[in-house]
């Protein structure tokens, strides 16, 4: 037997990941991952990169992209000059450059519950001891060496928290030296109005890592996002990087810089905010169809995913097993979850993926499935 990292034995597997695949077939009407939906994909232009870029780069992204991402941050309240901004490949690569920055075997880090399940993935596999926190802090217990948040368009439950939980929130980070870990990869798909100030807009000292991703609003294919760190946490985290992958890709870089610079940009995100708003209303409107007096839900001011919640005693694993032979796939809830155990029953639904005729559909095979599973239905 090869001798292996002891880490291993808190990796585990991505179950979205893992169903990847198979939603992607024709034949399957996958409600499971955060995919944007493959017909805004068709109009990205991507222009030939210069030949020079097909050459080694910098660690931190290329200058013109770094210098356009600050002025993107400025506008959004967020002040942070472009040598500290860098491009991930990815903001999932923000999450882990993060964690080995900050976690160590028991590091307290304070999540939302539910939180994005692929960071809890990231955490747990450093070892962190994962606190479940509200909107605005950790209450009067003792600070997080680390708190993650996604305050706007939450990945599951695309709740947006208020201004003064992020203030809140920035406030104890800065005076209890936790540091705020802002994750903010859906700010722009907004679809009634909401309040979005990044809560790390709101620090007055203090350590921040703030991340924006392009995968939700261009291409998720292209593995681009990036962070903005305050001065004291950007030199390590640059180092990680450079460890991690030497530089994100320059082609992909380009093509994000081609993005941004686009006169045809606004009317762009415009059009594709409109879509997943009508998308997200007859999403809405088929739950209610088909799952009405089964479950229970807020419909989300904006971001992927509605969050499900369902009757008491309801086995969400099972119910996606029934439903997968179906062909409908879907994210059980406790993935989402630091801590699972007794748990009420919940299910993630992404809602840009699959077209309005799929989505009714698949939500009427989870009707079906939810009806005869449901104690109380029965009773009914
Ligand atoms: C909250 C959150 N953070 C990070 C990511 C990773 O995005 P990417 O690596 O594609 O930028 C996702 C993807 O769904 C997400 O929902």
């Amino acid at each position: 037997m090869p001798r292996l990292s002891a880490r291993l034995k808190d990796l585990h597997g991505s179950p979205v990941r893992a169903m990847l695949e198979a939603s992607l077939r024709p034949e399957v009407i996958s409600f499971a991952g955060g995919l944007p939906a493959p017909e805004t994909l068709e109009d990205i232009e991507l222009p030939p990169p210069p030949r020079a870029l097909l050459q080694y780069g910098p660690t931190e992204g290329e200058p013109a992209l770094r210098a356009r991402i600050a002025e993107e941050l400025a506008a959004i309240g967020l002040d942070c000059p472009a040598e500290r901004v860098m491009v991930l490949s990815g903001s999932q690569q923000g999450i882990d450059l993060v964690a080995k920055l900050c976690v160590d075997a028991g590091t307290p880090v304070g999540v939302e519950s539910p939180a994005y399940l692929a960071a809890l993935q990231v955490f747990r596999f450093f070892g962190a001891e994962l606190r479940p926190m509200a909107p605005g802090g950790w209450g009067p217990g003792p600070a997080p060496a680390l708190a993650y948040v996604t305050p706007t368009f939450q990945n599951p439950t695309g709740r947006c928290w208020s201004l003064e939980a992020r203030e809140a929130l920035a406030r104890a980070c800065a005076a209890q030296d936790a540091v705020l870990f802002e994750d903010d990869p859906y700010r722009e798909l907004v679809y009634d109005p909401s309040e979005r100030r990044p809560a790390a807009s709101f620090m007055r000292g203090g350590s921040r890592v703030y991340q924006g991703s392009f995968s939700k609003v261009l291409a998720p294919g292209l593995r681009l996002g990036f962070l903005a760190a305050s001065e004291d946490l950007y030199t390590p985290l640059y180092r990680l990087k450079q460890a991690a992958d030497l530089h994100t890709s320059r082609v992909g870089q380009w093509a994000a810089l081609h993005y941004l610079n686009d006169p045809g940009r606004p009317e762009r995100l415009r059009r594709l905010v409109q879509h997943y708003r009508v998308r997200r209303d007859r999403f809405a409107e088929a739950l209610e169809r088909r799952l009405r007096g089964l479950a229970q839900w807020d419909v989300p001011p904006g971001g992927l995913f509605f969050w499900v919640r369902l009757g008491a005693g309801v086995d969400a694993d099972a119910l996606l097993a029934q439903a997968a032979e179906r062909q409908v796939l879907f994210t059980p809830g406790r993935h989402f979850l630091a801590d699972p155990a007794g748990a009420p029953p919940a299910i993630r639904l992404n809602f840009s993926n699959a077209g309005e005729a799929e989505a009714e559909r698949g939500l009427g095979i989870l009707g079906e499935l939810l009806a005869a599973a449901t104690p109380a239905a029965h009773a009914a």
